[in-house]
């Protein structure tokens, strides 16, 4: 099995403080960059390590970061996505809890390639451990002279803030963040304008999700040839194709034996995680389905199962992409049209109501599935569902943010995977509903 390296430390007492954090090497990596390297060396480093964003959208980071105007006055913001929304997504709160040095060395590493003299790490409001332990690792960095001004005596200062966010989903797509971080409600922008020309407070800022920045701290320490020595290589055939390199925090939940978030290289198979880390599915069942990444990127069905967990698995067999790697397993005693039903609902529930397409789309797929779930469905109701599905998001071309495409494929996928599923629901009047959620549905 692969040795942990993100997660090297969170089972040592203590872990979170920065007296056991320098004991196994930690803050040598941010000494080593800001003495030996120029900014451009460390985007440059971040580039030929492969390095793909965590948050979900899989961007290559370097990329990202040189996006960013060269020559502008500043200030320019580095904005860090705690706002970890995804259903079924834990591994930033492992991160943020246990090892929050490993993530604030990678924000100190990456405000000094981008010239960021501010970041903000926006966390989700619900996780008040990591907002503690962050706060207290920050505080520790300004007394050791890792925060502030003339960071180790150097040119190069930082500030860091916490934000806690007012736990939506939306205010982690970077846009709806960045409003709710300048105090407004979390409505994501049109772009262009991408952040990184106009961001927060309209100033060039980037933002990246807290694995990635661990991941930074572990490219500064062991080089961006060990980083690209483990995962997948890009596929020369497919120019579209940036690989999928280094090692991955997958979280693995619902019917398995031994639930978790566990680090194994991009590229591990999905029955690979499931029975080797999670100890097969629970009962003695079998899995029905999987959702691969959250549940925003569908499923896999249980013939799907051998799917390599990387940025290009997923998509290979209609899923929207690898998302946050958050893989929660539903078994064979699970009805799919109450499993798509709980998803529309969060998406309805979750959509900000600025685009029509997103807000109406969301709400009706909710409305069709309560209706088919109280037994009055009809056989057309299934195609309903898809022509909704396909005319709502960002692919499409109909709505400002990604929620909608999230909110379109499990759909996508439940109906295209697991039809004969439906329409025996819909044939046998069957009810999932009691009277008293039926009345209620009614009002
Ligand atoms: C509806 C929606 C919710 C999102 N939620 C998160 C989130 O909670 N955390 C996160 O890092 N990225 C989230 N993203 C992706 C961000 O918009 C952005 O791509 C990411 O923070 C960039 O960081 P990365 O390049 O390091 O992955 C979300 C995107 C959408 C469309
Ligand atoms: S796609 Fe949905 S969540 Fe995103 S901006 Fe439009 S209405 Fe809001």
């Amino acid at each position: 099995m692969f040795q942990p390296v993100l997660l090297a430390n969170i089972d040592k007492p203590n872990s979170y403080t920065l007296k056991v954090y320098e004991s196994t090497g930690g803050y040598s990596a941010l000494k080593k960059t800001l003495r030996e390297m120029k900014p451009v060396d460390v985007v440059e480093m971040v580039k030929s390590s492969g390095l793909r964003g965590r948050g979900g959208a899989g961007f290559p980071c370097g990329l990202k970061w040189s996006f960013l105007p060269k020559d502008h006055p500043g200030p320019i913001y580095m904005c860090i996505n705690a706002d970890e929304s995804e259903p079924g997504t834990f591994n930033n709160r492992v991160l943020m809890e246990l090892d929050p040095h490993q993530v604030i060395e990678g924000i100190i590493i990456g405000s000094y390639a981008t010239r960021a003299s501010t970041a903000y790490i926006y966390v989700r409001y619900e996780f008040p451990l990591s907002y503690e332990r962050l706060q207290a690792a920050i505080d520790e960095c300004y007394a050791a002279g890792y925060l502030g001004k003339n960071i180790l005596g150097t040119e190069f200062s930082l500030d860091v803030f916490l934000h806690r966010g007012a736990a939506a989903y939306i205010c982690g797509e970077e846009t709806g963040l960045i409003e709710s971080l300048e105090g407004k409600r979390a409505w994501p922008r049109i772009k262009p304008p991408f952040p990184a020309v106009e961001g927060a407070f309209r100033k060039p800022t980037v933002v990246n999700n807290i694995e990635t920045m661990a991941c930074v701290t572990q490219i500064a320490r062991r080089g961006a040839d060990w980083f690209k020595s483990i995962g997948v290589p890009a596929d020369p055939k497919n120019p579209r194709d940036a690989g999928s390199y280094g090692p991955k925090l997958y979280c693995l939940s619902g019917h398995v034996n031994k639930p978790g978030c566990y680090e194994a290289p991009l590229g591990i198979t999905c029955r690979q995680l499931i029975d080797e880390y999670g100890g097969g599915v629970w009962k003695g069942r079998k899995a029905k389905a999987v959702v691969p990444g959250g549940i925003s990127m569908g499923f896999l069905s249980a013939n799907e199962l051998d799917t390599t967990l990387d940025f290009e698995g997923p998509g290979k067999v209609g899923c929207l992409g690898l998302g946050t790697a958050a893989v929660v397993v539903i078994d064979d005693q699970t009805s799919m049209v109450d499993v798509l039903y709980n998803c529309c609902r969060f998406m309805s529930h979750e959509s900000c109501g600025q685009c029509t397409p997103c807000r109406e789309g969301t709400s009706w797929s909710t409305k069709i599935l309560e209706r088919i779930r109280s037994g009055r469905g009809k056989m057309e109701d299934i195609d309903l569902l898809l022509e909704v599905a396909n005319s709502m998001g960002i692919i499409p071309g109909t709505t400002i943010c990604g929620l909608s495409d999230g909110a379109a494929w499990p759909v996508k996928n439940a109906i295209n995977k697991f039809r004969p599923e439906f329409e025996e629901y819909i044939r046998s009047g069957r009810k999932s509903v009691t009277p008293a959620q039926e009345l209620m549905m009614a009002h």
